[in-house]
């Protein structure tokens, strides 16, 4: 299919929403509250804000500007860019992490599910309940929890089938912004509890004591997950992007909307998570076990959280339709007419490998890898490991292998400021990215030490 009768988005605001939905979605609100919970709250919460700032922005003008100057997947646009070397296995490698990412990020959708059904039943608004209980027994039942992450894979199959226009743009138009205002009433509320106050200050005063390596390298992995960075699932969703929408306003208002509605999350979780006495490092739970206590607590607080999970459950599938997309494009690319297919056998393949992460949590919890189960050791891998390794890659290809002048044109394009920062983009890129990536590693594994 030559690039003319490729689909494409329909105008700058429905990419950013595209983009933004494939980058707010568990990372920001699921996991961001428990990583920040179990990682030392606020110190992590600014060591976040630095990675997605000083990395984050400037990688995804990379990701963006790899997708857009070429109008390709990921494979084909490193083939395009750099013929005849090995460049394209950057793009092989993103789309084995986002099979392997969606793995376990399903089973999380199931969860989401799960809570939709039991909340639709009135199953959680019961005030003797205890939802800590609930949360395990929930998603320890193989069946159900097999059954809620295949039903969440085949959603995801039946959009990302229908194409980027008709399925991907139109359902993201509508549900972030839906969601961003459900947030709010939430964050309102829970800053509203008595003893709140203490959670407000555990999720924004940094305690910089509590800074070490891992908690410097869970701020980076999160700053890659949240924005969907390292794994060129963003360069793939720009390549259907117009040739005249700016980059780097459409960067800029995705870094803002993650960095909101993360911010957003910790204000709805932790000051409940210490007025209802929960502990903030209870791990993947900590979302589903402290909104349903908080919505218990207000009036029609069944029907908010009906309207919660829908959203919920909304911000995660758009960013699963990234997921699928990246494999589903590339095995596409030069057949289009295959997307239907394609579709139904990559996320079945996912399904597969995500069966050991989902029965970690029950039947399979004594199965360690390295010390970690299923679950967390897929996390830790994709989150920890191949976003930020994808994430180098891709820094160094833009700024050693590309051509400057064909940056410079695509990062200016349709705004009147940004030529003002190139020099300092390319820069950052060339140096500073690779840098402080390979610095947080040498500082886990100890060869550098600038922490504890
Ligand atoms: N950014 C997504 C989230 O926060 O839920 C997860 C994600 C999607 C990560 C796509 C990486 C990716 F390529």
């Amino acid at each position: 299919m030559s690039q003319s009768n490729r689909e494409q988005w329909t105008s700058r605001f429905g990419f950013i929403m595209a983009a933004a939905g494939s980058a707010v979605g568990l990372g920001a609100i699921w996991k961001f509250p428990y990583v920040a919970g179990t990682s030392g709250g606020g110190a992590f919460f600014l060591l976040f804000i630095i990675f997605t700032l000083l990395i984050g922005l400037p990688l995804l003008l990379c990701e963006f500007v790899i997708g857009r100057s070429t109008g390709k997947e990921a494979v084909s646009a490193y083939k395009e860019l750099a013929p005849k070397t090995k460049w394209h296995w950057v793009g092989i490698m993103g789309v084995v992490t986002c099979f392997l990412l969606f793995s376990f990020y399903s089973v999380v959708g199931g969860w989401i599910l799960i809570y939709f059904g039991k909340a639709l039943t009135g199953a959680l608004s019961n005030p003797a309940i205890s939802y800590e209980g609930l949360f395990a027994e929930t998603i320890s039942d193989p069946f159900i929890a097999l059954g809620a992450q295949l039903l969440f894979i085949v959603i995801t199959i039946l959009v990302v089938s229908r194409g980027v226009q008709n399925g991907i743009e139109k359902a993201n138009k509508y549900m972030f912004p839906a969601l961003f205002i459900l947030f709010l009433v939430i964050m309102v509320r829970s800053l509203t509890l008595p003893g709140a106050w203490e959670g407000i200050v555990f999720f924004l005063k940094p305690d910089i004591s509590r800074i070490d390596s891992s908690t410097i390298l869970a701020a980076m992995g999160q700053s890659f997950f949240a924005l969907s960075l390292g794994a060129s699932a963003m360069a793939t969703y720009t390549s259907y992007l117009d040739k005249n929408v700016s980059l780097t306003r459409s960067a800029v208002s995705v870094v803002s909307l993650n960095l909101m509605i993360s911010l957003l999350a910790g204000l709805a979780i932790f000051p409940a998570v210490f007025a209802l006495g929960f502990s903030p490092a209870q791990g993947p739970g900590l979302l589903f076990q402290v909104l349903p206590a908080v919505f218990s607590q207000i009036p029609l607080g069944g029907f908010f959280l009906i309207c919660f999970l829908a959203l919920f459950f909304f911000a995660t599938i758009t960013s699963a339709f990234s997921l699928l997309e990246i494999t589903v494009a590339s095995l596409t690319q030069k057949k289009p007419e295959k997307r239907r297919k394609a579709s139904w056998y990559a996320g079945l393949g996912v399904f597969l490998l995500g069966i050991p992460s989902c029965l970690s949590y029950g039947v399979w919890s004594d199965v360690l890898i390295f010390d970690k189960s299923f679950f967390d050791a897929a996390d830790y891998l994709v989150s920890n490991l191949l976003l930020p390794v994808g994430a180098l890659f891709i820094s160094l290809f833009v700024s050693f292998k590309m051509k400057r002048e064909l940056l410079q044109s695509e990062f200016v394009r349709g705004s009147k400021i940004a030529s003002r920062f190139f020099g300092i983009w390319y820069a950052v890129v060339r140096y500073v990215l690779p840098l402080l990536i390979v610095l947080v590693f040498l500082n886990v594994i100890g060869i550098v030490r600038f922490t504890q």
